[in-house]
């Protein structure tokens, strides 16, 4: 019997929308259907069918009979043919699955990590259902106002390792928001964005792993793009915010989604060459925590005040509660006073 195809795998009729798109896009203008066919290696009628398709999903497409086919807008929805790059140079999210909604994007690449999901891949959804954050908490994560998705990643390291991952991950997310928006985003430990202290980003980071060794890392990474203020339940008011609210204006999420794929892969292959010490120096210049009266909340423990010193080594935060005297956190709920 023919076994179902794996979710990540591309379909057809995605592989060809995403060929036709592409094809569009890199000759700006219009672009003759028998082009596009011989291009493709498609029928006139195939061309058709998928640039009808691609109308269903919101891009708008000129046809004249004359000239050919033009695309003027593409809608701003991480479709798997959006995210999936199509030069192979990007294998981080080379594998991806959109879907309108779900309950959690995290745990649906936990699941898909159980049925051999390759590394790389990128699940990404329009609205979460239960989306979880740090703690056991709730992920606001309403329909078309952010970036919600999971990244499966299998890093050769310990999991003792894996608090300086969670670092780097908040600063790659920074950094693309920086790009992406010129805002400037921040750090708190040990990797919520913040811009203009409000936060803007949260990343849970699950992992399987034995004791000494690391199975596979799913990095799920929330981003309040276009959320508005009345969005956030009253306990949030104060204390998240979006891209939207802190730049007065809309955020496109998709650019924001490559931006951050690309900045990850970049980071994440320096990481596995150089080791973590020059990427959590970098990281640090990002900091909104290093150097700020803190209280820091770890589970089963008292909060701790002190003054954030600095980032040891190992990813620890380190602060100083009294002249002399010096605390590690390895994990905690850190305010800035
Ligand atoms: C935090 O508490 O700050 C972490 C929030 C992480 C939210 C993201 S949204 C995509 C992924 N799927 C989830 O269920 N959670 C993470």
């Amino acid at each position: 019997m023919k076994s179902a195809q794996p979710m990540w795998q591309m379909r057809a009729a995605d592989k060809g929308r995403s060929e036709v798109l592409a094809a569009l896009r890199s000759d700006g203008g219009y672009v003759s259907g028998e082009q596009l066919s011989r291009r493709l290696g498609l029928s006139r009628n195939a061309i058709w069918k998928y640039v009808s398709s691609l109308r269903t999903y919101g891009y708008i497409i000129e046809a004249s009979p004359r000239k050919g086919y033009c695309l003027v807008t593409t809608p701003d929805t991480p479709y798997s043919w959006e995210v999936s790059s199509l030069d192979g140079q990007r294998w981080l999210g080379g594998y991806s699955v959109y879907l309108p909604e779900v309950d959690s994007t995290n745990k649906l690449t936990k699941e898909l990590a159980r049925q051999g999901a390759p590394t790389g891949l990128c699940v990404v959804a329009d609205k979460q259902t239960a989306g979880r954050g740090r703690r056991g908490r709730n992920w606001v994560s309403p329909p078309g106002s952010g970036l919600w998705f999971s990244l499966l990643l299998r890093p050769p390291m310990a999991p003792s390792e894996v608090p300086c991952f969670s670092l780097i991950a908040g600063a790659v997310v920074a950094r693309a928001i920086r790009q992406v928006t010129g805002l400037s985003a921040m750090v708190k430990w040990p990797n919520d964005v913040l811009v203009h202290g409000g936060k803007v980003c949260g990343i849970l980071i699950e992992m399987s792993a034995e004791v000494e060794h690391l199975n596979h890392l799913v990095v799920g990474i929330g981003v309040n793009v276009n959320l508005s203020a009345n969005q956030w339940p009253a306990e949030l008011r104060n204390v998240a915010t979006s891209l939207s609210q802190e730049s007065g204006t809309k955020v496109r999420r998709l650019p924001l989604l490559h931006a951050i794929l690309q900045e990850m892969q970049q980071w994440y292959e320096r990481l596995l060459s150089v080791g973590a010490g020059p990427l959590l120096e970098e990281a640090g210049e990002l900091s909104a925590t290093v150097g700020q009266q803190v209280k820091v909340v770890a589970v089963g423990q008292q909060p701790v005040c002190g003054l954030a010193v600095g980032i040891a080594a190992d990813g620890a935060l380190r602060v100083q509660i009294s002249p002399g005297e010096e605390r590690l956190f390895y994990a905690g709920d850190v305010s800035i006073r």
